[in-house]
């Protein structure tokens, strides 16, 4: 197979996989993560099929689509041995999989470009009008709060507590969302990101206004 080929196949049996996941990881979120990464290889020297191959197979393994147990090891390998990849080179992308989600930013960091291409990919998607529209979506999946307004802020200190939370949604722009503006690892994500980061906060002081009836 050539690269056009297997990343044709990897499309299709991705989209098999996203298509009853509603939560915030359907095939759409998968898609635009895949454009924002051909995006941010336009301008950046990088292996490209690489880093979108790794785009196409961000979150297949996500335990949120698997009953909570992570499947990359298996997801992974499954696909790439479909398209003849040898086992030392499945491997490697299960190992760089692993690494682009933000699991509270816990996780170990890579220096491969094309893993740090798609990290900002995933998180440009994480932030801005879609960011919202997601973590409200996930938020209402979840049973969670719009808001507390009674609660204190409260760090989180790991993945566990990351993963485990069960805190309103506004509290995880804190948690998560207004952070990924200075987590990004490409100057092109940055730039996007600010803008998308003041959206944000203009979204969150709008909110608090409403919810004190002082609009
Ligand atoms: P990643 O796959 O990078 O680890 P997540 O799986 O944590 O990211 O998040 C997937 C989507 O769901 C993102 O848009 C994220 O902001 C949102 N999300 C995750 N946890 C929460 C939460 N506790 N409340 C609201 N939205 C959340
Ligand atoms: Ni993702």
């Amino acid at each position: 197979m050539n690269q056009k080929e297997i990343l044709n196949k990897v499309k299709i049996w991705v989209k098999e996989i996203h298509e009853n996941e509603n939560n915030g990881h359907d095939f759409f979120h998968v898609q635009r993560v895949v454009n924002n990464t051909k995006n941010i290889c336009e301008q950046l020297p990088c292996n490209a099929f690489y880093a979108e191959l790794l785009a196409w197979l961000h979150d297949v393994g996500d335990y949120k689509l698997h009953n909570g147990s992570d499947q990359t090891q298996e997801m992974v390998s499954r696909v790439l041995a479909d398209c003849g990849f040898p086992q030392d080179e499945i491997e490697v992308v299960v190992s760089d999989v692993k690494k682009i989600s933000f699991k509270g930013g816990f996780n170990e960091k890579s220096k491969k470009v094309e893993v740090l291409i798609v990290q900002d990919a995933d998180r440009l998607d994480a932030i801005g009008a879609i960011g919202i529209a997601r973590a409200f979506a996930y938020g209402g999946s979840k049973n969670s709060p719009l808001y507390e307004p009674q609660k204190t802020y409260e760090e989180i200190k790991s993945e566990e507590e990351y993963k485990n939370s069960e805190s309103s949604t506004i509290q995880h722009f804190y948690d998560k969302l207004l952070q990924l503006k200075n987590r990004m690892n490409t100057a092109v994500a940055k730039e996007i990101a600010i803008k998308r980061h003041a959206f944000m906060l203009r979204f969150l002081e709008v909110f608090y206004d409403e919810w004190n009836g002082r609009s």
